[in-house]
């Protein structure tokens, strides 16, 4: 069992350090504006109080000291200073928030993010799907909702700044404008069950031209599979009622919606590369490989599997 979780450590794709402090959109340079300014001023005020007290331990390190009222000038400094403190702060923050995060006003958001356990469903106003590898324009501010499917999960990409959690039953609200085209890498910050480390976001901002590429070779219409034993079998199988083909009988919505799986970089929310290996082996031992999820184990035999697995890796 031990090898088995060591090659899927080496087989996990790399992914590049990510910083919180690293700010790649116009909210996330907002909120470290503020980090930064508090940063200051806490240890502006932690200067202070080291020296005070090694001043005040030097000073009276005989041990006399005698009662002393402080002077009304000083009264005024320490309860003045920590309240202008506190002022400004509140200020920058609100402030802040509003900027960061505008009211949505009925708006009708670019993007909906659905969180499930284990992975995420990107839904687009244009009809189309996707799972996991999270396509956005870049330069443009966009309106994210996030809802999630079952339990609470925290949608979280530190570069690109604030969190949110999806909360059942609950619609919640991010803007996002990135300025430079990239990938961006995130995690499901609530602990949300078994498989919870292994809720990998990838976010490619990308310019508009090359998005609208992508949504256009997304579209239901451009399902651009033939019809061959492997999908009957996927038929068969009752893989279809849980994952959805578009332009095929298939249309479960329970799991993430496969119609261009072949296309994406890694399967799993980003557990593993996605070679028609992996597919397979994923078929063969869901259970084993993301224990609980809600991926059964049919127990298929060899020619099913491969006949299936061929099929999906067609669907580019
Ligand atoms: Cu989803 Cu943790």
């Amino acid at each position: 069992m031990l090898l088995f979780w060591r090659s899927l450590l080496k087989i996990s794709p790399d992914i590049p350090y990510q910083s919180v402090l690293h700010s790649s959109s116009r909210q996330a340079e907002q909120i470290n504006r503020v980090t930064v300014y508090f940063f200051y001023a806490a240890a502006f005020i932690f200067l202070v109080v080291c020296i005070s007290t090694a001043f005040v331990i030097f000073k009276f390190r005989d041990g006399h000291s005698e009662e002393k009222n402080l002077s009304k000038k000083w009264e005024i400094l320490m309860i003045g200073i920590p309240s202008l403190l506190v002022a400004i702060f509140l200020y920058l923050n609100i402030s802040t928030i509003s900027q960061v995060e505008p009211e949505v006003r009925g708006q009708v958001p670019d993007l909906v993010i659905t969180a499930h356990q284990w992975w995420w469903q990107a839904s687009y106003p244009s009809g189309v799907i996707a799972a996991n590898e999270i396509h956005v324009p870049s330069g443009k501010k966009i309106l994210m909702k996030l809802v999630t499917a079952d339990v609470i999960h925290d949608w979280w990409v530190p570069q690109l700044g604030n969190k949110m959690d999806m909360v059942p039953g609950q619609d919640n609200y991010l803007w996002l404008e990135i300025p430079n085209a990239g990938n961006y890498y995130g995690i499901c910050s609530e602990f949300c069950g078994a498989q919870h480390a292994h809720m990998r976001i990838k976010l490619i901002a990308e310019p508009q031209r090359d998005f609208d590429l992508w949504q256009s070779h997304q579209l239901p219409s451009s399902a651009n599979a033939g019809w061959n034993s492997g999908a009957e079998l996927f038929m068969n199988k009752t893989c279809g009622n849980c994952h959805r083909i578009s332009g095929t009988p298939a249309q479960g919505m329970i799991g993430p919606d496969l119609t261009h799986l072949g296309s994406r970089e890694t399967l799993l929310a980003g557990l593993m590369e996605n070679n028609f290996a992996n597919l397979e082996t994923w078929i063969r031992h869901p259970q084993e490989i993301k224990p609980g999820s809600n991926m059964p184990d049919f127990h298929l035999d060899d020619s099913t599997v491969k006949a299936i697995s061929a099929y999906l890796y067609s669907l580019k």
